[in-house]
């Protein structure tokens, strides 16, 4: 068990929180999403609440240690300001003289966002030095960035040894939640997996193979599988290079028993596009010249079926490319699904979170996580170097 905030004083401390506010971006410059900004909400009001003085530092996207003024995080101060109804004072840097003479200045219940720390390439090495200026601004560090906890990058790793280190609210949901839904599952424990690459899944595979009774494939990575298993493709997308794994996976799935269920049909196109022509085939029967983009319906029902009668459900990744509207039915068929389903139902963040929260079904979750990588990590067993460096209890 981690220490989190409960387990500090910190009236009239100075408390660094790394955040996790990587969020997408309209085109005026506005937050598009704000779920990960109100995730940390209540992390917030508590410290705040405390006499705490809070000092917020997040990456957005990847200027590759380079100031990319599209990167600023003015607009996350904005809606942050909005969301806590309190001013957010947003600094121009994360580190230096200006940075260091604002925190001095601050009051308890105040807040401070800093300047992106990607714009320093020493944020992503984990510079000591850097490291060390960052966390001279505080007394206290706390992580509630479960998001960047794979990352071993300064802020995540760096100042949280220099420092009394401990999780945040959120942080401490996702662990609670993914920790013990994995330690204890309930039966049976169904996992689906989708989105484009097999390669990004190859270490969940491995691991959940050891752990689920049901394993469900969908999304792009179903047809390495399919045509791992001799089926003719088309010109659906394949990952050549772990056909062979695929393979093997077939063959373990088999000798411990598991089902592993692949789409017996899908739904092909000649192109991803809104208006063109699509067909519904059989999984063994895709024609050259089409691309398979969603499960088809028999696929969807037989998906919903094992959902329904599930104890615990954990998904990963889309059924197909949902955000064209031809081949969303197998998504959202899978989610409305799981919303229905008396079982425990975790999605893993990235795509498949922004699917169900885009068609409605979030709040039907038992959780949504806020980590898409992170969370990927996390289900295949591997130590996040974010999580190992906070204090034990
Ligand atoms: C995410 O959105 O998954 C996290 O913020 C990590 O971002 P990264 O993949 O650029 O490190």
């Amino acid at each position: 068990m981690k220490k989190t905030i409960r387990d500090l004083d910190v009236s009239g401390k100075r408390v660094f929180v790394r955040v996790d506010f990587n969020v997408p971006l309209d085109e005026a410059g506005n937050v598009a999403d704000d779920t990960r900004i109100k995730a940390v909400l209540p992390t917030l009001e508590y410290l705040r609440a405390q006499g705490g003085m809070i000092i917020l530092a997040s990456h957005m996207g990847r200027p590759d240690g380079k100031v990319v003024p599209e990167l600023r995080m003015d607009p996350v101060a904005k809606r942050l300001s909005e969301l806590l109804g309190v001013p957010v004072r947003k600094l121009d840097d994360c580190i230096g003289a200006e940075v260091s003479e604002a925190v001095r200045q601050m009051k308890p219940g105040d807040v401070v966002l800093l300047e992106n720390v990607r714009f320093h390439p020493e944020e992503k090495k984990n510079d000591p030095e850097f490291a060390q200026e960052l966390a001279s601004l505080a007394d206290y560090y706390v992580n509630d960035a479960f998001g960047s906890a794979h990352r071993a990058h300064a802020s995540v790793v760096g100042v949280a040894s220099l420092l009394p280190a401990v999780a945040g609210f959120l942080m401490e949901k996702e662990l609670n939640i993914l920790g013990k839904a994995l330690e204890n599952p309930k039966r049976p424990f169904v996992v689906i997996l989708g989105g484009k690459k097999v390669s990004d899944k190859i270490g969940v595979i491995r691991n959940m193979l050891t752990k689920v009774d049901t394993l469900l494939i969908g999304g792009g990575m179903a047809y390495t599988f399919l045509k791992a298993k001799g089926y003719e493709v088309g010109n659906s997308i394949v990952d050549e290079q772990n056909l062979e794994f695929a393979r093997e996976m077939l063959a373990e799935a088999e000798r411990r028993g598991i089902r592993l269920i692949l789409p017996v049909d899908v739904v092909i196109a000649r192109e991803i596009s809104a208006d063109t022509e699509t067909r519904i085939v059989d999984s063994s029967a895709i024609p050259e010249g089409w691309q398979g983009l969603d499960i088809g319906p028999k696929t969807a029902q037989l998906f919903a079926a094992e959902v329904s009668r599930a104890g615990l459900v954990i998904w990963n990744g889309p059924m197909g490319v949902f955000e064209v509207e031809p081949f969303a039915a197998g998504t959202r068929t899978v989610a409305e699904a799981l919303a229905k389903s008396s079982a425990e139902s975790i999605i893993g963040g990235g795509d498949s979170a922004a699917a169900v929260t885009q068609m409605g079904f979030a709040d039907a979750m038992t959780h949504v996580s806020t980590g898409g990588g992170a969370s990927l990590e996390y289900l295949e067993g591997k130590v996040l170097p974010g999580i190992a460096v906070l204090h034990e209890r």
